[in-house]
């Protein structure tokens, strides 16, 4: 029997609800869901790849169909490596739209067998990024609801902010 594989690509930094939702809709729907963190040097991330592989992996460890990993290079070249013929991306907004699509024309042209499959997320968190996260916690605002409480408590200790006390 054929199993679908996908692969969920992206810089998690930190993994949102937004990013957790999207994982859980693409596990309902694929055989294996891999999610690959990029491993990329241009940019100077909060948490390191291993961290933030360790929190992905505490967020999803009851999905048995999801594995963590990271990768390095084109994603063509690790999606073929793990035999993924589906690269899963979440659009939010239509402002989305323009970057994910020029990326899925170039994935393609890199490596026709390879399928883009977008999905919503939520319409809760429809306005969630993980640049926004890092704003708010760094402004010291609430992220109820937006991230786990793990990822929280983590993103809080990095950034020096204390919890916010109940109003
Ligand atoms: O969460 P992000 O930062 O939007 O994810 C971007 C990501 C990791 C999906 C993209 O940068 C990527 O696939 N990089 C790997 C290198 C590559 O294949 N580049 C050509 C893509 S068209």
């Amino acid at each position: 029997m054929k199993r679908v594989i996908a692969i969920y690509p992206g810089t998690f930094d930190p993994p949102t609800n937004g990013h957790l939702d999207l994982i859980h809709r693409g596990a309902n729907i694929f055989d294996e869901l891999v999610v690959g963190i990029l491993r990329n040097s241009e940019k100077t991330p909060l948490f390191t790849v291993d961290e933030r592989m360790e929190m992905l992996r505490e967020c999803t460890g009851q999905l048995e169909n999801v594995r963590v990993e990271s990768f390095e290079g084109l994603l063509v070249d690790y999606a073929r490596d793990r035999g993924a013929k589906v690269v899963l991306r979440g659009v939010r907004a239509v402002s989305d739209y323009e970057y994910e699509l020029q990326m899925a024309w170039m994935n393609r042209k890199l490596d026709a067998s390879l399928e883009t499959v977008f999905m919503m997320s939520a319409g809760a968190y429809s306005y969630l990024s993980s640049r926004l996260v890092r704003e708010i916690a760094t402004l010291g605002g609430s992220l109820a609801g937006l991230i786990p409480t793990s990822v929280e408590s983590r993103l809080r200790e990095r950034l020096g902010v204390a919890p916010l006390a109940p109003k």
